[in-house]
């Protein structure tokens, strides 16, 4: 059987990134360029999943990964659901709405996302948010499909590697988009790549991944030198000519002078890091009262796509790991070939 080890040329995975970055033209052409591309699925239907996966095969015969978030089916309050559209009532204000919608969905249902992306049979599975079951576990190698588990801190690292992952990705705190945190507060976990690979290194007998703020191969090499095998990459594919963001947000991360980002949990109710914006702003003061993921994901999912209509960066989420200011406007080849050559430099 595969091993992480021997999937690909380059250890370099491009990171999964929902919402719409991870097109099957940025998976294909990374996987293409001797890396791994992962296809970020959280928000994806059943259906959509196994369709996105027969057009990135029809891009490459390479291998390539799949990414869900580990979630139960929620458990809705309508009662919670009414204060929590009051208390976006600002932000509702700006746009010259009385409210946001009540969604008709809160989110997919992960069990039906775990068959599909079996289903479609990837080389590797990636999970953030929560550990899978053994039984979901062993159905995915029983496939022939590497796992690989997000840990923000050591506590999680050990209990995917018992639950048998086949590698697993450390993410630091200069991670953009959602913190993976499932043991203890989402805020607690707050250590940066150098210091979770320095502490979970000497635990952790099966590969390492490190995610969070690497943008060029200078800082490949660096956290390859403190013990990772392998490197995950979002913010740096995000200004990718194949990255699916909206225009508008790729230009905001190509301005990016310096590093404004930081973490919210007001757009999902998740603690999540992105370029600050009038939204987080707004949203400030009741960032601890909005409901938990996926509720306040659903709930402010009216005002995003609004704000993406109206090419309004400041209504969006535009997630983002701390090495923004060194986002490059490239092709996902060109950007590959880069990481490699500065990597060896
Ligand atoms: C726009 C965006 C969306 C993300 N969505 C996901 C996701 O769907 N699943 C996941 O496991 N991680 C997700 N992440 C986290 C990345 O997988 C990765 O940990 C992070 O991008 C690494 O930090 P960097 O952006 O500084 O490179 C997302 C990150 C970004 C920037």
């Amino acid at each position: 059987m595969l091993t992480i080890d021997t999937l690909c040329t380059h250890p370099i995975i491009q990171a999964p990134m929902a919402g719409g970055a991870t097109t099957p033209e940025l998976v294909a052409a990374v996987s293409n360029a001797g890396g791994l591309g992962s296809l970020a699925a959280p928000l994806l239907s059943p259906l959509t999943i196994i369709e996105q996966a027969e057009h990135i095969r029809r891009l490459t015969d390479k291998p390539f990964a799949i990414n869900l978030f580990v979630q139960a089916r929620p458990q809705v309050d309508l009662a919670a659901v009414d204060a929590a559209k009051q208390l976006l009532q600002p932000v509702c204000a700006e746009l010259g709405w009385e409210t946001v919608p009540t969604p008709t969905r809160w989110c997919e249902d992960f069990e039906a996302q775990l068959d599909a992306l079996i289903t479609a049979r990837p080389a590797v599975a990636s999970f953030a948010f929560d550990v899978l079951h053994g039984s979901q576990l062993q159905r995915l190698h029983d496939a022939g499909i590497l796992v690989i588990g997000t840990a923000t801190n050591l506590r999680e690292a050990i209990v995917w590697q018992a639950m048998g992952a086949d590698a697993i990705c450390l993410q630091g705190v200069e991670a953009g988009g959602h913190r993976g945190t499932f043991i203890g507060a989402q805020e607690e976990s707050t250590l940066s790549l150098l210091e979770l690979l320095a502490q979970c290194r000497p635990h952790l007998q099966v590969p390492i991944i490190a995610a969070g703020g690497l943008m060029d191969g200078k800082d490949i090499a660096r956290v390859r030198a403190a013990g990772a095998q392998w490197v995950q990459i979002g913010t740096a594919f995000l200004t990718t000519t194949e990255s699916g963001i909206h225009p508008s947000y790729k230009q905001r991360l190509l301005d990016a002078q310096e590093d404004t980002t930081r973490q919210t949990r007001t757009f999902s109710g998740r603690l999540a890091r992105g370029l600050d914006n009038r939204f987080m702003q707004l949203m400030a003061p009741v960032a601890e009262r909005v409901p938990a993921y996926p509720i306040q994901n659903a709930l402010t999912g009216s005002i995003r796509a609004q704000a993406a209509k109206d090419k309004n960066t400041e209504l969006m989420s535009m997630w983002s790991g701390q090495g923004v200011a060194r986002t490059r406007n490239i092709s996902a080849a060109g950007l590959m070939a880069a990481l490699i050559r500065e990597s060896q430099a």
